[in-house]
């Protein structure tokens, strides 16, 4: 199969498709790999990397899409990118097609086959291409809250591990999940004070158990919540309901209570975020301020660290890429269920049925067009 990978075009976007290991392996494997000139340079890997591994670079967007009959990407198409669509592409990245109509629409014009990394699913049902996403946002936020907190900042000038004789700071974590947990990790490890809280008891058993009692676990109600928001120097959001908006756990009140220059990390701001004062921020403009507290409110966290978040984003898409172009899409989506799971348009057809309800249009399911 001939693979594309163009450069990524949406703003601050650094992270790229295949990195030069993803193109030898592919390379072995007999299929061609058209690199874009510069695609993965924000990554830290050179046209010369990619070509060394076995990469043909291309000197524009236009041929890297024209000439490949699969596109990895990272983001979602921006409008410049529709005119590459073509009946039979196959498109392997993140869509989040549910509010994008005018994408979902030339998508299904083109008819291009969409296979979103967002809804692919492994065996047990979870969701192996977001996972590593939140394993860096939830690393990050207890990173770029330490950084906040600072002074020069506008946080209270508190260090999270404190010093001998002087108490560490408290991190409050909303959410045990993929997020939450590993921002336990991060905070723990700095020393810091750390409590976190979550609706399913069995999360907090498990993690109680993981982290040998360091970690402080509530239940969460928002009773429990507003008394640790109050008393914490810095409150990060991690919380999720699958397919839904975030619930905000953190209301303005409950701000308004918050230690001032506390700082607050909504990781879950891309679903609309779970405290109620907070609002989507870029990498270029991070944080504001309300009622004295930081709020720090990146959608896109993982771009801020492109060689890992690369790395690890490719490390789970790549089994994918690869059987994709070793069976084809058709093949690979009536062997894999979770390939199936991750179609969102096929043929002119929108397949995925939550896209199609948040846009009051009609879909078919995937199994009944291959
Ligand atoms: N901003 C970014 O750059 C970025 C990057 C990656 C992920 N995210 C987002 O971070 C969020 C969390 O992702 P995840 O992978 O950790 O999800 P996850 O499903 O692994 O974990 C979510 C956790 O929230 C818990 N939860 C649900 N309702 C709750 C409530 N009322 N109170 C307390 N806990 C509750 C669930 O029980 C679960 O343990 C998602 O919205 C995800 O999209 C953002």
């Amino acid at each position: 199969m001939i693979i594309g990978v163009p450069k990524e075009l949406k703003d601050h976007e650094s992270r790229v498709g295949i990195t030069p290991a993803g193109v030898k392996a592919l390379s072995d494997a007999g299929h061609k790999v058209l690199v874009e000139t510069h695609a993965g340079e924000l990554s830290a890997f050179s046209d010369d990397d990619y070509q060394h591994a076995g990469a043909e670079i291309v000197g524009s967007a236009y041929d890297t899409w024209r000439s490949a009959e699969m596109v990895v990407k990272v983001k979602e198409p921006i409008d410049k990118e529709y005119q590459y669509f073509r009946p039979g592409l196959v498109l392997f990245t993140y869509l989040h097609l549910a509010p994008l109509t005018a994408l979902t629409d030339a998508l299904l014009a083109a008819k291009v086959t969409g296979i979103a990394y967002e809804t692919v699913r492994d065996r047990t049902g979870a969701l192996p291409l977001l996972t590593p996403m939140s394993e860096v946002a939830g690393r990050m936020s207890v990173q770029v809250g330490a950084t906040c907190l600072e002074k020069e900042h506008g946080g209270r000038g508190v260090l999270l591990g404190g010093v001998p004789g002087v108490l560490p700071g408290h991190i409050v974590i909303l959410g045990g999940g993929v997020v939450g947990t590993n921002a336990a990790k991060i905070a723990l490890g700095l020393g810091a004070r750390v409590t976190l809280l979550d609706l399913n008891l069995n999360r907090l058993r498990e993690l109680d158990d993981i982290f040998a009692g360091r970690l402080h676990t509530l239940a969460s109600n928002s009773y429990n919540i507003a008394r640790a928001t109050a008393e914490a120097d810095l409150v990060i959001g991690g919380v999720l309901i699958p397919g839904a908006a975030a619930p905000k756990l953190v209301t303005r009140q409950m701000v308004s209570r918050m230690r001032k220059g506390a700082v607050i990390v909504d990781v879950a701001i891309d679903q609309g975020g779970c405290i109620e004062t907070a609002h989507p921020t870029t990498h270029s403009d991070p944080s504001f301020l309300v009622d004295g507290v930081v709020h720090y409110c990146v959608t896109n966290m993982p771009a801020a660290v492109p060689n890992t978040s690369t790395l690890a984003l490719t490390n789970a898409t790549f089994p994918y890429v690869l059987k994709i172009a070793r069976l084809g899409a058709e093949q690979a989506i009536r062997e894999d269920a979770g390939i199936a799971e991750g179609v969102n348009t096929y043929g002119g057809t929108l397949t995925y049925a939550a896209v199609a309800t948040a846009q009051k249009k009609s879909s078919r399911p995937i199994g009944a067009l291959v």
